[in-house]
């Protein structure tokens, strides 16, 4: 007789956006030509400053377990960091550095929520924090944005939630936000930030994309509001996005040192360490700077608004300029409700577009984005353009 899986175990789902990214790779191994624009990581190699010093932590058999929160000479480089980059004043017991910032959020998960805790979540969301909150055996309390409102929650919309709720836990706030591109302006965080620290809840501040934001507009980290406000905040970040390490396996959490502390057990009794000479790279990441972050974010910025003004030519087609990460996710509703091949939803949709035309796209209802589909535009330049002729002339025939 087969062992029966657990419960949690059942109602885990796959990671649409990894599925989504492994079926194109594996059509390509197998020799077709797709146009993937599923991919959640930039398409640009790490700099050679950086894997220089994983070279030499190699060579210098930098090879061994380090302390569980990660090596000091690292979690001082993230204070430093924090301090540079965000205002904030943190010393090394204040971090946490994991397997990456997935990792990170998940042993935060672990360590705040208790079964039947409520944890709210903007949608659309980012997928992995609905499935993390149900592994802990809490509740994801959806909050529904609209593209009206740049997909962006209100204080008043938080209040209004909360009241409503028994054992509210956490906000999980992602600026600059997957799938939707929005980032929050400082008044909009000052105002949802007071509403988390009269409810006292914890703020989860996920920040991975935090030097990703275009048209010359910089980061500002909800922690650095007020002492009280970090007391009630935990900062994610990490090296994946920022220096195009995301097979590495680096991100880190910044909060209260009393939940770090006890996070950092969870993770010793788990993964132990981040490798140690990911570690040893991530400290020159952090302290030193080659131009490449900016020379990403040029580039990135140049793709985003190709993608955007070519989707929004496309008749019936609704697209928001993404104020940062590298995501695009236009509305196509339109093609939904109109098309002849009994195509009903997004998911169907992407499949069509995948069989038939060889573009990957993930479907919105991945991020709780039924109308939407998410285009990443960590791809070469030729890539997006072919990839959105062949995007669009699948529209076109679905509804001709
Ligand atoms: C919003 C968000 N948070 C966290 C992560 C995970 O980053 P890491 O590679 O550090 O685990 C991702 C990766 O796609 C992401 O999109």
């Amino acid at each position: 007789m087969a062992i029966q899986i657990s419960h949690r175990a059942k109602a885990i789902k796959p990671s649409p956006t990894l599925t989504v990214s492994a079926l194109a790779k594996q059509m390509k191994a197998d020799g077709i030509d797709v146009i993937n624009f599923g991919v959640g990581e930039p398409d640009f190699n790490t700099p050679d400053y950086i894997k220089n010093e994983a070279h030499k932590a190699i060579d210098e058999n930098f090879t061994r377990y380090t302390a569980s929160a990660g090596i000091i000479e690292l979690r001082e480089a993230i204070a430093a960091k924090l301090k540079r980059d965000n205002n904030l004043d943190c010393n090394p017991n204040d971090i946490l550095v994991s397997p990456g910032a997935k990792a990170s959020i998940f042993f935060l998960l672990m360590t705040i929520c208790d079964p039947r805790d409520e944890v709210l979540i903007p949608s659309p969301y980012w997928v992995s924090y609905t499935s993390q909150v149900e592994m802990v055996d809490a509740f994801p309390i959806l909050l529904p944005t609209r593209a009206a409102s740049n997909f962006k929650i209100s204080a008043e919309q938080l209040e209004e939630a909360l009241e409503s709720l028994s054992n509210p836990k956490a906000l999980i706030l992602n600026s600059p936000n997957n799938p939707t591109g929005s980032v929050y302006n400082r008044k909009e965080l000052e105002k949802i930030a007071a509403v988390c620290i009269k409810h006292n809840i914890m703020i989860i501040s996920d920040e991975i994309y935090e030097k990703l934001i275009y048209d010359g507009k910089k980061h500002f980290s909800i922690a650095s509001i007020s002492d009280e406000v970090r007391e009630h905040t935990v900062l994610i970040n990490g090296v994946s996005k920022a220096y195009a390490m995301t097979g590495w396996r680096l991100g880190y959490a910044a909060g209260p040192a009393d939940i770090i502390k006890r996070a950092a057990r969870i993770q010793g009794h788990t993964t132990s360490c981040v490798n140690s000479i990911t570690q040893k790279a991530a400290i020159v990441a952090l302290n030193e700077c080659d131009g490449s972050v900016a020379e990403m974010r040029e580039e990135f910025q140049k793709r985003r608004n190709f993608l955007v003004d070519e989707l929004n030519k496309i008749p019936n087609l609704k697209c928001r300029l993404p104020r940062g990460a590298f995501y695009a996710m236009p509305n196509i509703s339109y093609y939904i409700h109109n098309n002849k091949l009994g195509i009903k939803n997004c998911v169907e949709m992407c499949e069509y577009i995948l069989r038939e035309y060889k573009v990957a796209i993930v479907p919105g209802s991945a991020f709780g984005a039924d109308k939407y589909v998410r285009f990443s535009y960590a791809t070469s330049m030729e890539n997006i353009e072919e990839g959105l002729k062949r995007f669009k002339k699948g529209l076109i025939d679905s509804i001709s």
